[in-house]
């Protein structure tokens, strides 16, 4: 057997990996597709994706490109809204192909909750963008509200598409929990049930934009439309809802399992709370079994009472100081007409790094 192992295309290999670990986010793993994916032959060499993906891709070719920027998103944007606590997202770009997500992306944690919803609302996030700045033939501006706009302003410009968005999002990014034979029932039921929070979420962050028109900036009248706030913000939302996320327990309610609060007395999950199924470690130091990579050398702020403290980012072991020299424009003047010169100064700043 061990000598015919090799002779296996990548392709297969892969495949059979995949139908063992239905990590419901491997589509995440697009973020690293670096050709252009533009042939229905394409889709099926693309790593992490679930054979009802896959058909997703050859009938909708052109949605894919905006999809791997989705992943790149999820990414960045978990990583930025993490910079501060001792869980920084680093093991989202481990999954390399084939491979599991460590255990604290793979097992039922807060940290998965978090990821499973902020990876549904980008994707819809970035789909009804997409069909607002013409990158998908198959949708266009979304509707102009019915309502009658006050004195003064009128519907124009075009609305982020959000209902094509959450459609076609969701049919991508549910995929791997609808499948029949695949991870635990409980798990697929907590994905599922963050996914649809992180929707919820991006629903609530359609907000009325409007641009000033008239005389020389006199706003006498306002062109207005319906559009999504930005990722960055959705996802500080998720994460208070990370901070404050319920424990849950798979059991029967009536006639099926069901999640259920763990702690607090018998009431049904709300739909806008994360649930998770199991606790986290503190993050402090490093253990590959529970998916920790630990707070040594990482950066902590002195003067911050916040999570990036050194108190809290370092655990108490304490903290070592390094120096670093910055480059900054200074003495900027500005010369009739029109351009600013400016000098370069050093300035020397303290920083610390947890021991
Ligand atoms: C697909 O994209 C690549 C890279 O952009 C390009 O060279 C190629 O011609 C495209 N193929 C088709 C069939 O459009
Ligand atoms: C997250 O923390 C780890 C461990 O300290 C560090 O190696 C990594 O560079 C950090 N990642 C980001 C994106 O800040
Ligand atoms: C450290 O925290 C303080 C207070 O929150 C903040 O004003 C400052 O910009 C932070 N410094 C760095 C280097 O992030």
């Amino acid at each position: 057997m061990k000598s015919r192992s090799h002779i296996l295309p990548v392709g297969v290999l892969t495949a059979l990996l995949l139908s063992q670990v239905c990590s419901g986010i491997k589509w995440l793993t697009l973020s690293q597709t670096t050709s252009h994916i533009n042939q229905t032959q394409h889709c099926k060499r693309l790593s992490g994706l679930v054979s009802s993906q896959v058909q997703l891709c050859r009938s909708n070719l052109e949605l894919m490109q905006t999809i791997v920027q989705a992943a790149r998103e999820v990414k960045k944007t978990c990583q930025k809204t993490f910079a501060d606590m001792r869980w920084n997202c680093s093991s989202i770009e481990i999954a390399a192909d084939g491979q599991k997500y460590p255990p604290d992306l793979d097992r039922g944690t807060r940290e998965a909750a978090f990821v499973y919803a902020l990876s549904a609302a980008t994707i819809s996030h970035t789909i009804a963008r997409a069909c607002t700045s013409g990158d998908l033939r198959l949708c266009t501006c979304g509707p102009i509200p019915a309502e009658i706009p006050e004195p003064g302003y009128r519907w124009g410009g075009c609305a982020d598409n959000l209902h094509y968005g959450l459609m076609t999002g969701s049919k991508f990014s549910d995929a791997p929990m609808k499948m029949k034979r695949s991870g635990s029932h409980a798990n697929k039921l907590m994905h599922l049930h963050n996914s649809e929070v992180g929707r919820q979420v991006l629903r609530e962050s359609m907000v009325m934009k409007c641009k000033c028109h008239g005389v020389s900036g006199s706003c006498s009248i306002r062109t207005c439309w319906r559009g999504l706030q930005d990722l960055r913000e959705i996802a500080m939302d998720l994460k208070t809802k990370y901070l404050s996320a319920t424990k849950v327990i798979h059991r029967p309610m009536g006639t099926r399992k069901q999640l259920v609060p763990k702690d607090i007395d018998i009431r049904p999950v709300r739909e806008n709370e994360l649930v998770y199924l199991q606790s986290s470690p503190d993050f402090c130091s490093k253990n590959e079994k529970l998916g920790s990579v630990g707070t040594q050398d990482r950066q902590c702020n002195k003067t911050s009472v916040g999570s990036d403290s050194c108190d809290l980012m370092c655990c108490g072991r304490g903290y070592n100081p390094y120096t670093e020299k910055l480059v900054e424009r200074c003495h900027c003047k500005y010369h009739w007409c029109c351009y600013v010169t400016c000098k370069k100064c050093e300035r020397i700043v303290e920083r610390y790094v947890c021991k």
